[in-house]
C-alpha cells in the first residue's frame, strides 16, 4: 500500500552510496590542529587526569610523539609549556626570557619536523604567579601594561620559530599591538590566530588542570566574554579583523555553535573554533562509564563544529580522529 507521498526525504537515505553522495560538510585532518602539552625534564609522559589520552611530554618523548602524528597527517599542532610554580612571577618574565626549555622545545620541534604549522599561545596564565592572563595591581588585570608583555612573548615564540600566535587573553588591542612588534622584528610570515570570542567558560577546567594555571583569585570575566553575549562576539571579531588578525576563533566550540555561526556569515577571514579541554572530558567520561559511544560522539562532535561553519578545528581528539581515518 503506498500513499500519494510526492516528495519522500527516505530516498536520499537509502543506501551507503547515496548517503556519501548528499552529505553536506566533511572532517578532514587537514581540518585540525592538535593541541599539545610539554613541560620540562626527560623522558616523562604523564597523563592529565582529567583527559585521558592526553599527555604531558618532556622534549625527547614529545619528539617521538610527534613522529607518529604527523604520520598520520596531522599538520599542525599547538604547543602549551607546563612550567612549575617556581618560574612563575607577576610579571610572567619566564615567557619571553632567552633559553627556556619551552622557547628551546619550539625550536627543536621545528628543526625536527620543518613541514609542521607550530601554533603557541600568547598569555600570560601558564608563567603568571597570580594565574590570570593579564598583569594584575591591586586585584585589577591591567590592560595596556599586559600588551608589552604580550608583544614580548609573541617576538620571542616567533624567534624560536612558531608558525602561527594564538594571543589567548582576550587584552584590548593587542592583535594590532602583537602585529606591530612582530612586523618591526621583521617576523611578517608570522601568523596571527586570534582567540576573537573567548568566553568565560567551566569547560576550560581540565585544561588548567593540565598547566597547573587555574587562577590564584577572582575568575576570568573581566576580560573573557559573558556566555550570554552574541553581538559583542561581532565587536571583538570586527577590532580584530582591523588589527590583522589571519584567523579568527571562537573558544569553546560547542555551547558557542551559534557564535560560530554568526562569525562565518559576518567575515571571510578562517573561522576556527576550539572544542576544549572540557568538552573533550565530557565524551571521554561518558565513553569510559559505557554510556556513550565514544568514537561515534567524537565524529559528530567535530561534524556539527565543521557544519556550524568552521573550517578549523583545535582538538584533543585529533590524533584519535587521524587514527580512525588511517
Ligand atoms: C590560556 C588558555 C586557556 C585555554 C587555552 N589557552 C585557558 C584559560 O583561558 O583559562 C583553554 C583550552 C582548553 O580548555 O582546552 N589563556
Amino acid at each position: 500500500m503506498n500513499y500519494p507521498i510526492i516528495r519522500r526525504p527516505r530516498r536520499n537515505r537509502q543506501s551507503e552510496a547515496i548517503r556519501a553522495l548528499v552529505q553536506e560538510t566533511a572532517v578532514s585532518v587537514n581540518d585540525l590542529i592538535y593541541p599539545m602539552f610539554i613541560m620540562e625534564g626527560q623522558g616523562i609522559k604523564s597523563e592529565v587526569k582529567s583527559m585521558p589520552g592526553i599527555y604531558r611530554y618532556s622534549l625527547d618523548t614529545l619528539l617521538e610523539e610527534l613522529k607518529e602524528v604527523t604520520d598520520l597527517g596531522i599538520k599542525c599542532i599547538d604547543l602549551f609549556p607546563n612550567y612549575s610554580e617556581d618560574k612563575k612571577d607577576t610579571f610572567a618574565t619566564e615567557s619571553y626570557r632567552e633559553g627556556t626549555f619551552y622557547l628551546d622545545a619550539l625550536k627543536a620541534v621545528k628543526d625536527n619536523f620543518p613541514e609542521l604549522a607550530l601554533m603557541t599561545d600568547v598569555a600570560m596564565d601558564p608563567y603568571s604567579s597570580d594565574g590570570h592572563d593579564g598583569l594584575v595591581k591591586n586585584g585589577k588585570i591591567l590592560n595596556d601594561e599586559t600588551l608589552d608583555i604580550l608583544a614580548k612573548m609573541a617576538v620571542a615564540q616567533a624567534r624560536a620559530g612558531a608558525d602561527i600566535l594564538g594571543p589567548s587573553d582576550m587584552m584590548d588591542g593587542r592583535v594590532g599591538y602583537i602585529r606591530q612588534a612582530l612586523d618591526a622584528e621583521g617576523f611578517t610570515d608570522v601568523s596571527i590566530m586570534s582567540y576573537s570570542v573567548k568566553f568565560a567558560s567551566a569547560f576550560y577546567g581540565p585544561f588548567r588542570d593540565a598547566l597547573d594555571s587555574a587562577p590564584r583569585f577572582g575568575d576570568k570575566k573581566t576580560y573573557q566574554m559573558n556566555p550570554a553575549n552574541v553581538r559583542e562576539a561581532l565587536i571583538e571579531a570586527a577590532l580584530d579583523y582591523e588589527e590583522g588578525a589571519d584567523f579568527l576563533m571562537v573558544k569553546p566550540a560547542l555551547a558557542y555553535l551559534d557564535v560560530i555561526k554568526t562569525l562565518n556569515q559576518n567575515f571571510d577571514l578562517p573561522i576556527a573554533a576550539y572544542n576544549v579541554s572540557g568538552e573533550y572530558a565530557m565524551i571521554k567520561a561518558a565513553a569510559q562509564n559505557g554510556w556513550l559511544d565514544g568514537n561515534r560522539a567524537m565524529l559528530e562532535t567535530l561534524l556539527s563544529i565543521r557544519r556550524a561553519g568552521a573550517k578549523i578545528i583545535l582538538t584533543y581528539f585529533a590524533k584519535e580522529f587521524a587514527l580512525l581515518q588511517a
